[in-house]
């Protein structure tokens, strides 16, 4: 039996289009002994990503969950909308080194992949890079940073 112990607990959805692949990562991490907080959907009758991208990452935004994963189409959807909740960093990654790299240099703690563009086996191992992969901290603290501080800063400009 896996140890689970410190293991981040997990939100994770998808769209239709995303659908397989989110039940493809859930047996894999429910092996590994992750906890998972599946927002849905639970099938592939056509639904609105950003239903699903909002609950993942208001999840992590309030603490109940370490770590978000989304899956649609491209990706593209739910990182736009995952990425307007404060104190999310939501990363598209489309192979194992965009993965590590979203750990590494930016501390992204929301994980989107295109379930229509990476192919369904490499997923799983985009997956498993991004939790096995530590912020390096240093320069690139300083750089994220400067991105959270966006969510409380007004831009100039705006209303
Ligand atoms: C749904 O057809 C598609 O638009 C969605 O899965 C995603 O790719 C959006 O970014």
């Amino acid at each position: 039996m896996p140890d689970s112990t410190n293991r981040p607990k997990i939100a994770i959805g998808a769209d239709h289009a995303g659908f397989h692949t989110k039940e493809s990562i859930k047996k894999f991490l429910a092996g590994q002994g992750y906890e998972i907080d599946d927002v849905g959907t639970a099938s592939e009758e056509s639904v609105d990503y950003p239903d699903y991208a909002r609950q993942v990452a208001e999840r992590v935004a309030a603490g109940r969950a370490q770590v978000g994963i989304l899956m649609c189409g491209t990706g593209i959807g739910m990182s736009i909308t995952a990425n307007k909740v404060p104190g999310v960093r939501a990363a598209l990654a489309h192979d194992v080194m965009t993965a590590h790299m979203a750990r590494e240099h930016n501390d992204a703690n929301v994980l989107a992949i295109g379930a229509r563009v990476v192919p369904e086996e490499q997923t799983i191992a985009i997956v498993r890079e991004f939790l096995n992969t530590a912020f390096a901290g240093g320069r690139h603290q300083r750089r994220v940073d400067k991105i959270n501080s966006l969510d409380k800063e007004k831009v100039p400009g705006t209303s």
